[in-house]
C-alpha cells in the first residue's frame, strides 16, 4: 500500500513560476507530496491560473475585502483547513502573516527569497544586491518564522551578479535555480528527512548542504 501524500497548500500572489516548478515536481503518484489547495491574496492572477489548469483548487482571499491582517489571516487558515492541508508553501506570497498564523504553521510552513539569506531580506533585493556591488547573490528556501525572512535555512543556491545585470536579468537568473531548490527541499520535508534544530536545519541528522554551488573558482584560484 502506498504512504499518505502530504498535503500541501501554496499561498501566491503574482505569477506563480515557483508554484509551476513544485506542480511539476509533484506530479505522480509516487512523490510524497500533494498539492491540495492554492491561495491567492489578489484576485486573477497568472499562479491560479496555473492552479486550475493542473486541476487543484484555485483559491482567492482578496486581502482588499478584509479589516486588518488578523481577520484576513483567518480566512486563509479556514481556506487551509477546508483543503485539509498539513504544510504550506509560499511561493511569490507578497503579504506580512500575523504572528499568530505563523505560530500556527511554526515548522510546517517554508518560503522561497530571491537572495542569499542573511544578506538582502525584504523588497527589490535583486537590484539593491547590484547597487551593493555584490558579486554573488542567489535563492534561499527557509522555514517561517515570526521576522520576515530569518527561518531556518533549508537550501540556498549562488548565482554570480554580472557586471552589466539590470534587477530584471538577475531575477531571471535567480528564478532559474529558486526552481531548482524549492521542489527539491519540499521533497525532502515530505520524505520526512529534515529536522531543525537549534535554530539550523539538519538532513538526514547532518547539516544540509548548502545547495549547489554554481560558480567553479576560476582556474587561477583552483
Ligand atoms: C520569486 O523571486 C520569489 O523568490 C519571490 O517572489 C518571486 C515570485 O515569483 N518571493 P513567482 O510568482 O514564483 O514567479
Amino acid at each position: 500500500m502506498s504512504k499518505s501524500r502530504l498535503r500541501v497548500g501554496v499561498l501566491v500572489s503574482g505569477s506563480g513560476s515557483n508554484l509551476q516548478a513544485l506542480i511539476d515536481s509533484c506530479s505522480g503518484t509516487d512523490h510524497p507530496a500533494e498539492i491540495v489547495t492554492v491561495i491567492s491574496n489578489r484576485p486573477g492572477v497568472k499562479a491560479l491560473e496555473r492552479a486550475r489548469a493542473a486541476g487543484i483548487e484555485a483559491v482567492t482571499v482578496d486581502h482588499k475585502a478584509y479589516p486588518d491582517r488578523e481577520s484576513f489571516d483567518a480566512e486563509m487558515q479556514r481556506a487551509l483547513d477546508s483543503a485539509g492541508a498539513e504544510f504550506v508553501c509560499l511561493a511569490g506570497f507578497m503579504r506580512l502573516l500575523t504572528p499568530g498564523f505563523v505560530e500556527h504553521w511554526s515548522g510546517r510552513m517554508i518560503n522561497i527569497h530571491p537572495s542569499l539569506l542573511p544578506s538582502f531580506k525584504g523588497l527589490n533585493v535583486q537590484q539593491r544586491a547590484i547597487d551593493a556591488g555584490a558579486r554573488f547573490s542567489g535563492c534561499t528556501v527557509h522555514f517561517v518564522t515570526p521576522e520576515m525572512d530569518v527561518g531556518p535555512i533549508i537550501q540556498q543556491a549562488v548565482v554570480p551578479v554580472h557586471q552589466d545585470d539590470s534587477a530584471e536579468s538577475l531575477a531571471a537568473r535567480i528564478l532559474e535555480q529558486e526552481h531548482r531548490i524549492y521542489p527539491a527541499s519540499l521533497r525532502w520535508v515530505a520524505e520526512g528527512r529534515i529536522r531543525i534544530e537549534g535554530g539550523r536545519v539538519l538532513l538526514d541528522n547532518a547539516a544540509a548542504p548548502a545547495g549547489s554551488m554554481l560558480n567553479p573558482a576560476p582556474e587561477s584560484a583552483r
